[in-house]
């Protein structure tokens, strides 16, 4: 199965592409447009996928406009076709391409990237460019896995991941303030919310399986959906956290 294929049934029925409840996507974009003026404001979002967090903000706030960046050619093609299913294709950009190669003439008073600083290597220099396109008085939303636990062999050979790659949450917060931000919001995603979203990625997947059992690439999408139930209960599980900070610059 191709890669994004799979993407688009593990996500199913999920609200973005992180382990966040509708509510709490609710919460993180009131809290970053709180000081947006107005129903407006301009919003980027660094590697975007299919757009649920601009869509999200273009529909509460209508005269704000967002513009999403990612090298996922199908997942920007399903965000277009979102944005006019949405009415608000003509307030949302898509710019198929690389972040870190993404410029713009203006800059912006919300910059996501939830979920992808690894497109950038890393969080720090995920801020450092979103900083670069960011407004005076702007702010900044980051999505970033940190460490709830010690990391074990289980859960590194699950993530296929290294101790290093992330930090518990408290290092992850002194980092932030480190490079100069102030988090005025942040939300942590619970237990439940991970829950739900890896319930969702293996169960879609495993419906697809049994609802497409002739297809030549059912065998191999049951074995990734079982090695991944696996390697997330048996690995992962409250080791790996994600939190969500909406940050502005300190300085
Ligand atoms: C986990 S998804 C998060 C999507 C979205 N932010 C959300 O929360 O729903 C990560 C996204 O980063 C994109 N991505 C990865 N590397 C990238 C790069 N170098 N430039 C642009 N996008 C990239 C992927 O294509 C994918 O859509």
């Amino acid at each position: 199965m191709e890669r994004y294929q799979r993407h688009v049934i593990t996500h199913e029925g999920h609200p973005v592409a992180a382990p966040l409840a509708d509510a709490s996507v609710d919460a993180v974009l009131g809290a970053a447009l709180a000081h947006v003026g107005g129903d407006g404001g301009r919003l980027l979002d660094l590697g975007c996928g299919e757009a649920a967090w601009p869509l999200r903000a273009l529909a509460a706030r209508p005269s704000a406009r967002a513009v999403g960046v990612d090298v996922n050619g199908e997942a920007l093609a399903a965000a277009a076709r979102a944005a006019e299913r949405a009415g608000v294709a003509g307030r949302l950009a898509l710019h198929e391409g690389t972040v870190a190669d993404y410029t713009a003439d203006e800059p912006f008073d919300a910059v996501l990237c939830v979920g992808s600083t690894h497109a950038f290597g890393g969080l720090l220099a995920a801020l450092t460019a979103a900083r670069a396109h960011l407004a005076p008085g702007g702010c900044v939303v980051v999505g970033e896995g940190f460490w709830e636990r010690p990391p074990t062999p289980a859960a590194l050979a699950a993530l296929d991941a290294a101790a290093e790659d992330y930090a518990d949450l408290g290092n992850t917060v002194e980092l932030v303030l480190t490079d100069g931000w102030a988090p005025v919001f942040g939300h942590t995603s619970s237990l439940a919310e991970w829950d739900d979203y890896e319930w969702r990625w293996t169960g879609n997947l495993t419906r697809w399986v049994l609802d497409h059992a002739d297809h030549p690439g059912a065998a191999e999408a049951l074995e990734t959906a079982t090695a991944h139930r696996a390697g997330w209960l048996g690995g992962y599980r409250g080791v790996l956290g994600f939190v969500t900070l909406v940050l502005r610059a300190a300085r």
